[in-house]
């Protein structure tokens, strides 16, 4: 038992969540005054987004200083202020961990005595930046090349470096000893590259595209999680390891948890950008859970900052498919993360080309400001999609999307069964996807254009997706109408 295995995790990307001071960005004040939606949501732990000082060549993920707040968020008072308030009422925050690359404005970056910290060389091999081109930049005052898997305002670290990897246990003290309950790990997969910087093999002839075997998923990053894990250990409660893991083979991410000392929490980006039927997303659920080992517990997410967020992806903006979407999320086995604005089936935002802020990919539309209410707060940094999904209005009507999703996360808190019970597929028609969690609760959700039926369920409705049949009794058979789902307890 722990908090993060049984609890939901909820996503905050801090600039657009809540703005305390007015100033067109989120802040920590302004997430500390959402603290009241965040517990009657129902939500046990908060991960924020970068906080840390920084040019925001790339939003946050271009730190500038690892022990500092961004001027924009507010001050290290008011995250310990944050920290304090959220444990009042039961909520852990996480922070995120960028050890892959700093900003080029990193102090570190421009002291010849660290140059060490980063990666040279004077001839370039064929690795690609994740964002395009070529990931190495010669920087004229040191007469070298130097490696960026991202933006060339990205370099990244040298973790052959003993001195990197110190620096990086002052700096996970730092935050631990403030009470920080854990890390989201940026890039998790791709910390540690080959040390002889070997080239990557070209995905056809003739191809500048490669695969990467040498700058990606290298055997040694497990090295430093097993380090990691041992320093958060020492702590009480241990702290929590969140994986960014951007790896399609359900064995290598079975291996970011180590034989249970490396990450808590790999996430699973095949089941995320998965296609929203039945048998693709039930087979690498499956795969998953054959290929896990008995300590090893799943994540799932729908949406994040990088990706189209879910209702759009997976389900068009169609609330049955949305509350589809919403029911699977939350009744796996495994700790689900909400993105911001999931609870209300927030759409992709569609940002005009000369709006575009992220140089990377167009992210912007997944990065809007969260709706508290059908009205626009002010000028925000990013503009606002459509505020017909709002708090202030979906709170109050307990046919909601929001209201849905409390009532998913409430029936979650009280059913052991749906926090830590085990999977087992249960076998339905076609486009219905049904599992037992443990041996007092199925959840069945027909994804599918046609009425289903699945046999051989006893029970009674806890919650379905149109919430109009919680309490009827089930002998038997459980018809499903198109795109709608039940727990069955
Ligand atoms: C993954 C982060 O989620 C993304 O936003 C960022 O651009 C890259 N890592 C580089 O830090």
């Amino acid at each position: 038992m722990s908090w993060w295995r049984e609890g939901v995790l909820y996503q905050v990307y801090v600039r657009s969540f809540a703005d305390a001071n007015g100033d067109g960005h989120g802040d920590l004040e302004g997430v500390r005054s959402k603290l009241d939606y965040l517990e009657w949501l129902g939500v046990d732990g908060v991960w924020l987004t970068p906080i840390h000082p920084s040019p925001n060549h790339d939003w946050g993920y271009d730190v500038a200083n690892f022990y500092g707040v961004h001027a924009d968020y507010g001050t290290l008072d008011d995250l310990d202020a944050l920290v304090a308030d959220a444990k009042r009422r039961g909520i852990a925050i996480v922070l995120d961990l960028v050890p892959n690359h700093t900003s080029s404005e990193h102090e570190w970056f421009r002291d010849p005595a660290k140059r060490d910290w980063y990666v040279w060389t004077d001839e370039p091999n064929n690795w690609r930046s994740t964002f395009g081109g070529s990931a190495w930049t010669f920087d004229p005052d040191v007469g070298r090349y130097y490696l960026h898997n991202f933006l060339p305002e990205q370099p990244d670290l040298n973790w052959w470096n003993e001195e990197v990897r110190a620096e990086f246990d002052r700096i996970l003290r730092f935050w631990f000893d403030r009470g920080i309950a854990g890390f989201r790990i940026d890039v998790a997969h791709g910390i540690v590259k080959d040390r002889e910087l070997r080239n990557n093999p070209r995905l056809s002839r003739g191809d500048v595209r490669t695969e990467r075997t040498y700058n990606m998923n290298r055997p040694e990053v497990h090295d430093l999680f097993r380090r990691w894990r041992r320093l958060g250990d020492a702590y009480e409660p241990p702290r929590l390891w969140i994986g960014e893991t951007w790896v399609s083979d359900v064995a290598e991410l079975a291996r970011y948890y180590g034989a249970n000392d490396e990450l808590h929490l790999a996430m699973n980006f095949p089941f995320t950008l998965g296609p929203f039927r039945a048998p693709a997303l039930r087979g690498i659920v499956e795969a998953a859970e054959r290929a896990y080992t008995a300590d090893a517990w799943p994540v799932w997410c729908g949406s994040n900052h990088d990706i189209v967020r879910f209702p759009t992806r997976w389900s068009r903006g169609d609330e049955a498919k949305i509350r589809c979407a919403l029911l699977v999320l939350l009744t796996l086995r495994g700790t689900p993360i909400l993105y911001y604005g999931d609870e209300l089936g927030l759409e992709q935002v569609p940002i005009p080309k000369d709006e575009q802020l992220d140089r990377a990919h167009s992210r912007d539309g997944a990065r809007t400001p969260m709706p508290w209410g059908p009205r626009s707060d002010g000028e925000w940094w990013i503009r606002h999609g459509d505020l017909t999904r709002n708090v202030e209005q979906m709170r109050d009507d307990p046919r909601s999307t929001l209201s849905f999703t409390r009532e998913l996360l409430a029936l979650r808190s009280a059913a052991p069964a749906l926090q830590s019970g085990s999977y087992a597929t249960v076998a339905a028609g076609p486009g219905v996807w049904a599992w037992r969690r443990g041996d007092s609760a199925l959840v069945a959700v027909n994804l599918s254009d046609r009425r289903r039926i699945v046999r051989g369920v006893e029970g009674t409705i806890r919650l379905d997706t149109r919430q109009e049949r919680n309490g009827e009794a089930v002998s038997g058979r459980l018809e499903l109408e198109p795109w709608a789902g039940a727990i069955v307890a």
